[in-house]
């Protein structure tokens, strides 16, 4: 099940590794937490977590389900890399493939698994086509996790799209920003609208019933869900751009071909939108994150 080609999404997060857990991990302790209740797993089980990252969610169903097995799947060789290295570390044993999710969940035997959980990777894969497969890899009683961001996920991020389109001042600051000329500066401008002039080209789902919808296709009757909102604050722009580049939460195929001078200058412009939401404490920033259990009966 090797990978082919690196992708701009697996390089980027192995580019992410080393800091993933500080930036983004410690900010969702609670939905992980909750999800991993909802699974209920038991000792003996065995249960596949699907883009696994750094293992850090993975290790805590691990000791849950052990002498059981934790099969951890992820396309990033450098988040397999911490992930190994944390389960030496506390001394458990965790099943690591490096496999695109959607290989691995669709070549799985039918029935082989206790529970599935894919936690924040929806906006990197088919989830329309991938969620329905998950039932068929299930035991009877078994279950699956998700949890996601959703399209409502930081509107601050919407909020400036929304502005940057409706007003001239981003072509005149690209004009400034890159030196070239009036003509060449339009083509560029008219590029980057057509293809982040609406966020549509984040594909998480707009609510929770989405995610149970797709699981209920491959027979799984969705047990609980929810949604949360978790506020983060940041001192400047610039630190809210850096964190969402950092942490990978604007990781995206679509950004492989853009270029460092016009990357410079969305980073600039988004920076400085930023500073329009602060409030006395600083700058918010709030996920919007879903929670689905589903099971076989
Ligand atoms: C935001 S991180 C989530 C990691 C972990 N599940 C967590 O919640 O901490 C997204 C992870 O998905 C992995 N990923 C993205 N697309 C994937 C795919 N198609 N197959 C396997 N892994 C993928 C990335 O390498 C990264 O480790």
């Amino acid at each position: 099940m090797a990978i082919r080609l690196p992708e701009y999404g697996q390089i980027a997060y192995d580019r992410v590794a080393d800091a993933y857990d500080d930036l983004w991990s410690r900010h969702v302790v609670g939905p992980n937490a909750r999800l991993t209740r909802g699974l209920a797993l038991r000792h003996g089980e065995r249960v596949a977590d699907l883009a696994c990252g750094t293992g850090l969610y993975t290790l805590e169903m691990a000791r849950l389900v052990t002498p059981g097995e934790v099969v951890g799947v992820d396309y990033s060789e450098g988040m397999l890399a911490t992930a190994r290295e944390r389960a030496e570390q506390e001394g458990l044993s965790l099943s690591l493939v490096h496999a695109r999710a959607e290989e691995f969940i669709a070549k799985a035997p039918a029935r082989s698994l206790d529970a599935v959980s894919l936690r924040f990777a929806l906006a990197y894969l088919d989830w329309r086509d991938v969620l329905p497969r998950i039932g068929r890899t299930l035991r009877p009683g078994g279950r699956a996790g998700v949890l996601t961001s959703l399209t409502s996920s930081i509107p601050q991020l919407a909020e400036l799209y929304r502005r940057f389109r409706k007003s001239p001042e981003p072509a005149w600051k690209l004009f400034q920003h890159t030196h070239r000329s009036l003509g060449e500066t339009w083509r560029l401008y008219r590029k980057l609208r057509e293809s982040y002039g609406e966020p549509r080209f984040i594909t998480v789902p707009d609510d929770v019933a989405q995610v149970a919808a797709r699981l209920g296709q491959g027979g799984l009757a969705t047990r609980e869900t929810w949604t949360e909102t978790i506020r983060l604050w940041f001192d400047s722009g610039d630190e809210v751009v850096a964190w969402m580049v950092d942490s990978g939460y604007v990781t995206h195929d679509s950004l492989e071909h853009v270029e460092p001078v016009t990357m410079r200058f969305l980073k600039r412009l988004f920076a400085e939108g930023m500073e329009s939401f602060r409030q006395p404490r600083g700058i918010p920033l709030d996920l919007v994150v879903g929670g689905v259990i589903a099971g076989r009966d």
